[in-house]
C-alpha cells in the first residue's frame, strides 16, 4: 500500500489544484472509488502546465487504485482479526460455542451497531443478530431507511454465553482488544452500543460518565478515536423491545434520529 500513498505524495500533492480538490476526499471516513465523470477547468490547465507530471488520466487512475487498495487493505485486517478471534481462548466462552461472531457488513459504513452477545441462531449461523432481536433490528433499520447490507453490525462479545447469559465483565474484558481492531479497522463515524453490556462497555472504555440507559439513549456523545472524532450514540437493545411496545416507539424515535446525524 505504502508505494501507492508515496506516489500520491510526490505526483499528487505537487499539484496545488488537484491537491486541493482531492484532499478532503481522502480524508473522508468513508472512502469511496471517485471516477470523476466531471473535472473542472483549472485542474485540466494547471495540469498541462505543468512539465514532468505524470499525466491527469494516469493521476486519477492512481487515486482510484490507491481507494481499491485502502479497501483491500481492510478487507485483509478484517480476515487477519478473524483468524485471531478464531485462535481465542482467553475467556472459556468458545469451548461452548459452536462459531464465533464477528459481525458482518459493509467494512466502508460510517455506523458500527454493536450488540451484546450471540444468542443460540447467531451461534449456529456465525452471523450476528439473525434470531428473534435481529428481526426487530431488519425492521427499525428498515423503518428508517437504513439497507442493513450498508452498516456493520457486531457484538461486544464474539461467543456465546451459555444459556443466553449476559457475559460477565471478565469476558467483555477478555474480547475487548477485538472490538477496538473493529473500530479502527471500520473506523466508522458513530458507533451505537445497543442494550447495557455495549454501552457500559463503551462508557468505561472512553470515560464517557454514567451508562444509565434511559438517561443516555438517543444521544450522540463526542469521542476522540485514534482516526477521529466519532459520536457514541446508545440504542435500547432490540430484544428489549419485543415484548414492549413503548420501547418499541423509543427505538424508532432513535433510530430517525440517528439517521439525521449520518
Ligand atoms: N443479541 C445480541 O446482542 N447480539 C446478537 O447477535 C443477537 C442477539
Amino acid at each position: 500500500m505504502y508505494w501507492v500513498e508515496m506516489l500520491f505524495q510526490t505526483e499528487f500533492f505537487s499539484n496545488p489544484v488537484l491537491n486541493k480538490i482531492l484532499k478532503p476526499i481522502l480524508s473522508q471516513r468513508t472512502p469511496r472509488i471517485h471516477h470523476f465523470p466531471e473535472l473542472s477547468d483549472d485542474v485540466i490547465a494547471h495540469n498541462k502546465k505543468v512539465p514532468g507530471t505524470v499525466g491527469l488520466k494516469t493521476q486519477l487512475e492512481l487515486f482510484r487504485i490507491f481507494y481499491l487498495v485502502k479497501g483491500l487493505d481492510k478487507a485483509s485486517r478484517f480476515a487477519e482479526l478473524v483468524k485471531d478471534v478464531d485462535n481465542c481462548h482467553d475467556c472459556g466462552l468458545c469451548e461452548g460455542a459452536k462459531n464465533r461472531v464477528n459481525g458482518e457488513g459493509d467494512m466502508d459504513s460510517r455506523v458500527v451497531f454493536l450488540g451484546e452477545a450471540p444468542g443460540r441462531r447467531e451461534d449456529d449461523s456465525g452471523r450476528p443478530f439473525v434470531g428473534s432481536a435481529g428481526k426487530l433490528l431488519d425492521n427499525l433499520l428498515a423503518g428508517a431507511g437504513i439497507n442493513r447490507a450498508r452498516i456493520f453490525i457486531s457484538n461486544v462479545v464474539r461467543c456465546r454465553p451459555p444459556g443466553n447469559r449476559r457475559p460477565k465483565r471478565s469476558e467483555v474484558e477478555a474480547c475487548s482488544h477485538f472490538i477496538e481492531r473493529l473500530l479502527e479497522i471500520i473506523a466508522p463515524y458513530v458507533i451505537t452500543p445497543m442494550g447495557n453490556s455495549a454501552i457500559k462497555f463503551l462508557f468505561e472504555r472512553y470515560g464517557l460518565g454514567e451508562a444509565v440507559i434511559g438517561d443516555v439513549h438517543g444521544k450522540p456523545i463526542k469521542v476522540e478515536m485514534p482516526w477521529g472524532r466519532v459520536l457514541v450514540f446508545p440504542l435500547y437493545h432490540p430484544a428489549a423491545a419485543i415484548y414492549n411496545r413503548k420501547l418499541l416507539e423509543v427505538l424508532e424515535a432513535d433510530m430517525k434520529t440517528l439517521v439525521a446525524l449520518l
